[in-house]
């Protein structure tokens, strides 16, 4: 294990997960971080209409502000969503408010979006595009909205005017289940008129960033099935993130933290997850799926994009192993593709289905 693997698993096992994840993010923005040599070959792919070394990104939360964008492209991953971030700064629920499930190597949290508003992190990305030697990385920004927003549409389409010039793609956050009604905004004429004023914002502004919405694993395969058939229908949806974290409490939980109220991540969440990948991929007739939820292993990750998913997205496995559980997935991935007879990623994409 590098020595930055190593202090990183300390920091991350201090007493209070929020200070740990804190002075981890602030780590890698200072650049104590490792360069990983570039993923194996066969995981070369494309999305987002962009080349990507692989298809493991780092999924939204991770780096909510977006300062630590270049190390984390360094460390291996092909492409880092940042957020939520909300249109004001807000700071958002008390703490505490992240919680480990060691025993389950699972995470709980509550965050309801704390954010440094969209001004603040709007600037932060444009600076990396300017000044960065890995500018042209594939950064995406998941959209949030303020706890007091009477208009969230309006929240939505503010969030992709500023940042479409500078993100890949924008995500549509309506499943965080620590923001009071947010997941309500699941409801198909919700979401309708959500995602076409967000494709107005983009269209207006002159940007070819792909418009992703992102799904709670808590749906039901009725409500998701009917929500992504239609949604598709509009030609507004470029693709799918799947799936957030969960309000379920699987029987198979170990720890004591369980109770505590809040989405919960990593391995508990990977099978639900994984259906829904199926299932959207047919409900929206073979369309482009983001796979996340307890992606920790070159075996998780296979099994999702045999599902449908054409990219993935981890954070959780990040928390239990450190930043270099990129490179491991990605190795033990290239292995496991190469010996499924499949030459490249998207040979493997919703293998299942065949
Ligand atoms: C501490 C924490 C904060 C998160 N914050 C966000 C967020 O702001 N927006 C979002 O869409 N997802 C957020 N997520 C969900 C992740 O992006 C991801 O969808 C989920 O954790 C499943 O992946 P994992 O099992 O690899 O962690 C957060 C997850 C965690 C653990």
């Amino acid at each position: 294990m590098s020595y930055f693997n190593d202090w990183a698993m300390r920091v991350m096992r201090l007493a209070d997960p929020e200070t740990a994840h804190r002075l981890a993010v602030k780590a890698l923005a200072l650049g104590l971080a490792p360069t990983l040599p570039p993923p194996p070959r066969i995981l070369a792919t494309q999305g987002f209409g962009r080349e990507l070394t692989s298809p493991l990104g780092v999924a939204a939360g991770l780096d909510k502000g977006g300062e630590a964008i270049a190390p984390l492209l360094r460390m291996g991953a092909s492409f880092i969503e940042i957020g939520a971030v909300t249109p004001k700064p807000q700071p958002g629920n008390p703490k505490p408010r992240l919680f480990r499930l060691t025993k389950d190597q699972a995470v709980i949290n509550r965050f309801g979006f704390n954010s440094e508003g969209h001004a603040v992190v709007a600037e932060r990305l444009r600076l990396f595009r300017r000044y960065s030697r890995l500018a042209g990385g594939v950064v995406g920004v998941n959209l949030g909205v303020n706890k007091d927003s009477t208009d969230p549409q309006g929240d939505y389409a503010a969030g992709v005017q500023a940042f479409a010039a500078n993100a890949d793609f924008v995500t549509v956050n309506v499943s965080s289940p620590n923001t009071a009604g947010l997941r309500d905004l699941q409801q198909e004429e919700s979401l309708r008129a959500i995602v076409e004023a967000a494709r107005d914002a983009r269209d207006l502004a002159n940007s070819r960033c792909s418009l992703m919405v992102k799904l709670a694993p808590d749906l039901s395969d009725a409500a998701a099935a009917s929500l992504v058939e239609q949604l598709t229908k509009t030609g507004a949806v470029d693709g799918w993130i799947v799936s957030n974290t969960t309000i379920a409490r699987p029987a198979t939980l170990q720890s004591p933290g369980a109770r505590e109220v809040g989405g919960l991540s990593g391995p508990p969440v990977f099978e639900r997850s994984t259906d829904l990948v199926r299932l959207v991929w047919q409900a929206s007739g073979g369309g482009f799926i983001v796979g996340a939820g307890g992606i920790d292993s070159g075996a998780s990750a296979y099994a999702k994009i045999r599902a449908g998913a054409s990219l993935l997205q981890l954070y959780t496995a990040m928390v239990y192993q450190g930043p270099q559980v990129i490179a491991r997935v990605e190795a033990e991935l290239a292995d496991l593709l190469a010996a499924g007879g499949f030459a490249s990623v998207q040979a493997a994409v919703a293998a299942d289905h065949r």
